[in-house]
């Protein structure tokens, strides 16, 4: 099956509007990527920016969270539907940042998950295991445990609906990246558990891969069978090594 790849830029809690402009501006004229799905998951207030400064080309803009309620005495929060409002095509559930500053747990994320295809946005749910987990040999039980939960909450009709993203904990930020080999691995059994459940849906789910994804390793981590693209941090914010790591998939 050739599933068309994916590239998201996670910006996470950076950026300003007048430092987004060069870099939307950039994404916005990047040429010989129509053959890949690009998005760049914003903070909530950047999503106008986004929007007006992409609408016209191939990328897409998403959200890092959602609200678990539709509407109501949510001090703080942002729902769904306010995302729809802005034309959001993904929103991050389950990122490690999340589950272990903010406590999203796994039902929680399962909710977060189930909320957005309410709106008709695409969930990018997040799994990974943390570095004494991988020491354990806890691996595929703990992602089993996160990709469980989800498919839950939103029911096995939508498995056809969502993107996973495989992040190793111990790789997010820190340099580390998990070797192809051990990406492969993972992304291939996160697949082998969704075909047991749906064989289509297994077939045409894309598995990013998250976690110090940068130029100098993308093209051998996009190259394994099971790794339909990426979700890219820290290099996500610098327009040069982005595009790069997006030409990298094709
Ligand atoms: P880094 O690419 O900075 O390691 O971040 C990965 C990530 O958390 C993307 O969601």
């Amino acid at each position: 099956m050739n599933r068309k790849q994916l590239v998201v830029g996670n910006w996470k809690m950076n950026g300003s509007l007048s430092d987004n402009e060069a870099l939307l501006d950039g994404l916005a004229v990047a040429d010989g990527l129509s053959e890949l799905d690009i998005s760049v998951c914003v903070p909530y207030p950047y999503l106008a920016q986004a929007r007006e400064r992409l609408a016209a080309g191939i990328i897409s803009w998403g959200a890092q969270n959602v609200s678990e309620h539709d509407a109501g005495a949510y001090t703080g929060e942002i729902s769904g539907s306010m995302l729809a409002d802005f034309e959001v095509s993904f929103g991050l559930v389950g990122h490690s940042e999340r589950r272990s500053f903010y406590a999203d747990d796994n039902e929680l994320v399962g909710i977060k998950a189930r909320k957005l295809l309410n709106v008709g946005i695409t969930p990018i749910v997040c799994v990974g295991e943390t570095f004494k987990q991988r020491e354990a040999e806890e691996t595929f039980g703990i992602i089993s445990a996160q990709l469980e939960a989800v498919i839950e909450r939103i029911g096995l009709e939508n498995l056809g609906r969502i993107v996973l993203a495989y992040e190793p904990v111990w790789a997010i930020g820190t340099g580390l990246t998990a070797s192809p080999e051990q990406a492969q691995e993972v992304h291939e059994y996160l697949r082998g558990q969704v075909a047991l459940l749906d064989e289509a849906a297994a077939r045409s789910l894309r598995i990013l891969y998250g976690g110090s994804v940068k130029p100098d390793n993308a093209e051998k981590l996009f190259r394994q069978a099971d790794v339909d693209g990426g979700l890219i941090g820290g290099a996500s914010l610098n327009l040069i090594d982005f595009l790069t790591i997006c030409r990298l998939a094709t």
